[in-house]
């Protein structure tokens, strides 16, 4: 059966402040897929949050970039905004940059990851979704995952993936991409995935069969609305099993955490904490940034799930380093590199003041 999956997500309004989501939007959001699911546009769909960013994970037949489909989701999330205004939530539509849908929301505010494929005998899907950072977070776990066997040995040791995976890799601000074979140009390939402001992972083949393995959000709200509005939080899918790597050689990388971009006012580097579903609640000061996993098997479209991956003691380590990396980091208050460098600011007040001091810098 042939089968697309959508991740669709947005901020449409925070629940206090930043730091989660309202259940009033949840259900809106639950009642508009119903109404998809009633009418056959979607064959199933799960409505979720990962703190206050609203996640829409949909299964139906229309194929990537469906204008049906992201008609659906932009709709929704402005029902939901109108509910977050009624009750005043913090940012009530912060995601969404366009005042009205037009074919398509890549371009718009909302996140989208997809992914088309023929569902197997078992169709294992792991929906990694962050809250308090920027696309370009999926670069250093899908690095690990699908070319690192040192976090993968399936790569060494699994005959259907031992010849590797194909990354795409975007340039977000020059708008082009670029596909590497790993192993083999894993080299050239980290000199620019090592830099995952400017270039991010946006989906991974198996080599051999050619076949979607992984499939990421790479918006830049920043870039898009031209000003600071809020993180990306960005949300990724990998297919699990078989000639993919297995669920637990997916969340590996999450058993130490990354350093991220984020956290308060959009500004920070901060530790990406694995959490269960109800840790996601980005609390000390807005953050620390916010990973979670949602494990699904696919039954004819059909949601078995979710799984709560991170709802696991072995990745209490994890998350004992996140809060370490996170006291050290705050320790140094407004100085980089906990703040975000000076070209890095360049969507928040930065440009302001620079202006404003401008003519009392005098020339030595
Ligand atoms: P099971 O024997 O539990 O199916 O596990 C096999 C496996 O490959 C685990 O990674
Ligand atoms: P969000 O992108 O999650 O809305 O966070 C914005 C922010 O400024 C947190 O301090
Ligand atoms: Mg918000
Ligand atoms: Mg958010």
């Amino acid at each position: 059966m042939e089968i697309t999956l959508s991740v669709i997500k947005a901020d449409v309004g925070g629940y206090v402040g930043h730091s989660s989501c309202h259940p009033d939007v949840l259900q809106k959001a639950k009642e508009s897929l119903e109404r998809a699911k009633g009418k056959g546009l979607l064959i199933d769909y799960h409505v979720m949050a990962c703190g206050d960013d609203l996640q829409l994970i949909m299964t139906h037949q229309k194929g990537e970039d469906n204008e049906e489909i992201h008609k659906l989701a932009w709709d929704t999330f402005v029902d939901c905004t109108n509910i977050a205004k009624r009750l005043k939530l913090h940012g009530a539509g912060q995601d969404l940059l366009a005042d009205a849908f037009s074919g398509n929301v890549r371009a718009m505010g909302p996140g989208v990851a997809e992914m088309y494929f023929t569902e197997r005998e078992s169709e294992t899907i792991v929906i990694f979704m962050a809250d308090k950072t920027a696309s370009g977070a999926w670069n250093l776990p899908l690095y690990k995952i699908f070319a690192d066997p040192f976090n993968t040995i399936g790569l060494v040791i699994a005959p259907n993936m031992h010849s590797g995976f194909t990354f795409e890799v975007h340039d977000v601000t020059g708008k082009k991409k670029i596909m590497f074979n790993a192993p083999e140009e894993i080299y050239d390939m980290l000199v620019f995935i090592g830099s995952p402001h400017r270039y991010a992972v946006k989906a991974v083949y198996h080599k051999e069969s050619g076949e979607i393995a992984a499939s990421s959000s790479t918006q830049h709200l920043a870039l898009i609305a031209g000003r600071y509005v809020g993180k990306d939080d960005p949300v990724c899918i990998v297919r699990a099993q078989g000639k993919f790597p297995a669920v637990g050689e997916i969340l590996e990388p999450f058993a130490s955490p990354n350093i991220v971009k984020g956290w308060m006012r959009g500004s920070h580097h901060g530790p990406l904490m694995s959490v269960s579903f109800c840790q996601a609640r980005a609390t000390r000061f807005d953050g620390p940034p916010r990973v979670i996993a949602a494990g699904f098997q696919l039954a004819n479209g059909k949601f078995v799930g979710p799984n709560d991956l991170f709802d696991d003691p072995a990745f209490d380590l994890a998350r004992q380093q996140a809060n370490e990396i996170a006291n050290f980091l705050r320790r140094l208050g407004p100085f980089e590199p906990h703040r975000l460098p000076l070209d890095e600011m360049e969507y928040t007040t930065m440009p302001e003041i620079a202006k404003k001091l401008a003519p009392r810098f005098k020339d030595m």
